[in-house]
């Protein structure tokens, strides 16, 4: 069965709050992202090559802290790995539900970036509001520009993905990594880390983002049939390392929200020290892979796993697929840049499940869009 209508052009035009054709807004939401990172990029991105991102100026911090819950926390941890390797800016992120309880000690020249896709979550605007008491410079980045957060910080960086109605979030936390990319980019350039020609080069492949998306999206049909070998799990590990541990956390985190699957997301490594004691062959373990620099760790962790019994389905790149028993292969990317694709089998993965579980994927049970209190 065709997922999508041939008819339907997602998010064409104005955003429209019906399924358009869809059998749930999960479902569309994931399919808009090729567009919503057009229109992201088309904010950020001018054809100026000595200010290519247009972003609020602001002096280079001595260090950066990020704060957000749930989803928009796993972004801030992959922008935390970002705003460090490739800006060379020390970053601290703290999930805002535990902030109020510790903050970070204050000291001189931060920069506080506030994430949160709605803009009225409480734990997140607590945590703002108590950052302000540290005569921080404070940015948020929200999908919402109305929201409670645009009120009490600086400057509201929007993510422009549209309305979100699907519980579970996905386009939003597409682009709210896009924007922290574009600022850790902007941030590299002020403090001269990249060349013009590496500058340019990043540039173009970000451009080339909504076509890899799109490409991704073509394995859909693939990716319902693998949810069926899920169907009867009570467990599940999503393991990554570096920066695809978030994706981990996030993978794990929507299979959780709309399939009631016990999933654990670990960083591959750790999963070793203790945790592989959880491992039979009634366990499906998700590996992210792709080929970068921390893949021959990687399939060192996933060698041992099999070795425990485990089926291993891995994320990977193109020439990973033999090291695992079965695969999703994304199109070829810079492992920086791969969190943008990783996440997407497992958005999709998720969907599956919930569907083939016979839940209500856009309302899960026990939670809602927005944790006001
Ligand atoms: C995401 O799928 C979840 N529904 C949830 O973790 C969410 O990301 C979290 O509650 C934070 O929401 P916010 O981005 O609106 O602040």
């Amino acid at each position: 069965m065709p997922l999508l209508p041939k008819t339907v052009q997602p998010n064409s035009g104005e955003d429209h709050f019906d399924k358009q054709g869809f059998p749930h807004f999960m479902l569309k939401e994931i399919y808009q992202q090729p567009e919503v990172v057009r229109t992201c990029l088309a904010h950020y991105l001018n054809s100026n090559p000595d200010r290519p991102f247009n972003l609020p100026d602001r002096p280079i911090p001595n260090q950066i802290h990020l704060l957000a819950c749930g989803t928009s926390w796993h972004a801030c941890l992959i922008a935390q790995h970002w705003l460090e390797q490739i800006a060379g800016i020390p970053t601290r992120v703290r999930a805002a539900s535990e902030f109020v309880a510790a903050p970070f000690p204050p000291t001189s020249n931060i920069l506080t970036i506030a994430a949160t896709q709605s803009g009225e979550t409480a734990d997140t605007l607590a945590a703002v509001q108590l950052a302000r008491h540290s005569q921080t410079h404070l940015f948020g980045i929200t999908n919402q520009p109305e929201s409670s957060l645009s009120q009490i910080v600086d400057r509201t960086l929007l993510t422009h993905a549209g309305r979100e109605i699907g519980v579970a979030a996905t386009k939003t936390f597409l682009t709210q990594l896009l924007v922290f990319y574009c600022l850790t980019l902007d941030f590299a350039h002020q403090r001269q880390q990249l060349s013009g020609a590496q500058m340019q080069d990043a540039i173009a492949k970000l451009h080339a983002l909504p076509d890899h998306i799109t490409t991704l999206l073509q394995q859909d049909s693939a990716i319902q049939t693998l949810a069926q070998s899920f169907a009867t799990a009570e467990h599940c590990i999503v393991l990554g390392r570096g920066i695809q541990r978030p994706i981990a956390l996030e993978g794990a985190l929507k299979l959780k929200e709309t399939t009631y699957l016990h999933a654990e997301g670990y960083a591959a490594g750790e999963f070793m020290h203790g945790p592989i004691a959880l491992l039979d062959a009634r366990i499906p373990v998700i590996v992210l892979a792709p080929a970068g620099s921390v893949y021959p760790d990687t399939l060192a962790n996933v060698r041992k796993i099999k070795a425990n019994g485990a089926s291993v389905l891995g994320i990977v790149t193109a020439g990973g697929e033999a090291d695992f028993d079965r695969a999703i292969v994304l199109p070829s990317i810079d492992e920086s840049l791969s969190p943008f694709l990783s996440v997407i089998p497992l958005q999709l993965l998720a969907y599956h499940l919930a569907v083939l579980r016979g839940l209500d994927v856009d309302r899960p049970r026990n939670i809602t869009k927005t944790l006001t209190e």
